[in-house]
């Protein structure tokens, strides 16, 4: 009898695995009908130096002109662009050649897939590259042809100064594949599946150690994890961009910002399976406005502070959002047992639609089913929620401070939730060891009587938390 249920439990899972497969094979077999099409390119003109498409080496970089910016178009360099041949020692071989030449242009041209497997375009380069992505940029689809030692990002770019990503393309992780592995893997844990399929994955476009970079106008869509991230970089501009892959998918983060200063991110449209935007420890100067976010969990402050670390984040500020049926609004959340320091956030005019909790802290973040009490937390000060409108269908505020020290200064200044017509069983606002002030006009009523007043005598604590951030 035991046998039996297990038995026909594998069959469905198998079942599953199958059905979910297929879906992504029916998707390859789409395109790859679609690109037969399109016509081969026997010569390509590049400011008067014609170089052979198909020729399997890398051409000469173009004589540089005073006159013309430079351009080095991948199908120069030996691109077959037809989305199944691998094009990345040609966007390799075209990013060496303009990495030498001051203001120079990458192109990848309009009407073109190109086959990318993992890669790293490293500088430092001469200065005011731009990488101008036209066509489309689609990473290898099966899981299988990615090198074990490559996991970490698709398109690395690295100590990159004074650069520029733009154009009307698209940048596609084709990460179907690796979305359902989370349920594969939790079978394999459990001894039901053997094949072997890697722990991590990879995130779509990643800059370290970067600054001065810009990046705007493109799309950059499936990713199998994260889509955009920065890390170790300063002097960033995102602009206009579209970031975007179904709801269903998993931990995929939206623009994800870590060690990384003196941030503007502005005018785009992001919607995945996790946070739109999320911040983590080192960051400060953040400004992120007029950005239209869902779905997903929000635009997130952490979570910081995981197995006892040091987090910092100041001075964050969000402005004219307008999210659409994600989890949460505007968040920020710590692990038990941190330290250090969260000051100077300020989110404002958020407009929220069917968002379960818009307004949230949560110094109790776990994403187990209960995380063991630890005493010590990341402190949480000086954050402001000002003009969040719009209705929610769980909770309009929910904000849990630690035990052991209470955020203070958290100011709720005209807060204006309905309950969403669509749901219901709601809770009231809210609001746990933490002090500040309630103004303006506050709805539901709940949020009146949420905060407490005072909480000076966490000034001395907090300042001690503060200090280990510098
Ligand atoms: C880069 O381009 C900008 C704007 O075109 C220009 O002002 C700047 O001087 C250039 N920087 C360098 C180092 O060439
Ligand atoms: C935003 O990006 C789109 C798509 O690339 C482009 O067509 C449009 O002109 C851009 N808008 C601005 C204001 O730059
Ligand atoms: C708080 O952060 C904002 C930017 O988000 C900044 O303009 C302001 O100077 C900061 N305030 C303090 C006291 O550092
Ligand atoms: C942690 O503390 C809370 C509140 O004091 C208590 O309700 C909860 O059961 C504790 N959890 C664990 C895992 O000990």
């Amino acid at each position: 009898m035991k046998r039996n249920s297990s038995n026909s439990l594998l069959f469905l899972l198998f079942l599953l695995i199958h059905v979910i497969l297929n879906s992504c094979i029916i998707s390859v077999e789409a395109r790859k009908s679609h690109t037969k099409n399109t016509k081969p390119h026997k010569f390509h003109k590049d400011h008067g130096h014609g170089h052979l498409a198909h020729s399997p080496s890398p051409a000469p970089p173009p004589t540089q002109t005073q006159t013309q910016t430079t351009s080095f178009d991948v199908l120069s360099f030996g691109a077959k662009a037809n989305g199944i041949s691998d094009d990345s020692k040609a966007l390799k071989a075209a990013w060496e050649a303009a990495c030498k030449v001051d203001g120079a242009i990458v192109k990848i041209p309009a009407e073109h897939r190109f086959l990318i497997k993992p890669i790293t375009l490293q500088g430092p380069c001469m200065p005011n590259l731009t990488l101008q992505i036209d066509g489309t940029l689609i990473a290898p689809p099966a899981i299988s042809s990615w090198p074990k030692s490559s996991l970490f990002q698709w398109i690395n770019l690295k100590n990159i100064h004074s650069f520029t990503i733009q154009g009307s393309g698209t940048i596609n992780g084709q990460g179907c594949n690796w979305w359902t592995t989370s349920q594969i893997y939790h079978m394999q844990k459990k001894g039901y599946y053997s094949k072997q399929i890697p722990s991590m994955k990879p995130t779509a476009v990643r800059f370290y150690s970067s600054n001065d970079v810009t990046v705007r106008d493109i799309k950059i869509i499936n990713s199998p994890l994260c889509h955009l991230k920065f890390d170790n970089s300063k002097g960033i501009k995102v602009n206009n961009i579209t970031i975007s892959s179904p709801e269903n998918s998993q931990n995929t983060d939206g623009i994800h910002l870590q060690n990384s200063q003196d941030v503007e991110i502005q005018h785009s449209n992001i919607g995945s399976g996790d946070d739109c935007v999320s911040i983590q420890t080192g960051c400060a100067n953040i400004h992120i406005h007029h950005i239209i976010c869902g779905p997903g969990h929000g635009i997130s402050v952490g979570g910081l502070g995981k197995d006892k670390s040091v987090a910092c984040v100041s001075n964050i500020m969000v402005n004219d959002v307008s999210m659409q049926n994600t989890l949460y609004g505007v968040r920020i959340k710590t692990w038990q047992g941190g330290i250090g320091m969260v000051k100077n956030v300020s989110f404002s005019r958020v407009q929220v639609q069917d968002v379960k909790i818009p307004v949230m802290v949560d110094q109790y973040y776990c994403d187990k089913h209960v995380c063991k009490n630890q005493t010590g937390t990341v402190v949480i000060s000086g954050v402001n929620f000002d003009k969040i409108h719009g209705t929610y269908s769980y909770q309009p505020v929910h904000i849990a401070c630690s035990n052991s020290i209470p955020c203070t200064n958290i100011d709720l200044t005209d807060i204006q939730l309905r309950p969403s017509l669509r749901y219901r069983g709601f809770q009231q606002a809210l609001c746990w060891n933490s002090y500040g002030k309630s103004q303006g006009s506050l709805q539901p009523s709940s949020i009146d009587y949420c905060l407490r007043s005072g909480g000076g005598y966490i000034k001395k604590i907090a300042r001690s938390h503060d200090s280990l951030c510098y």
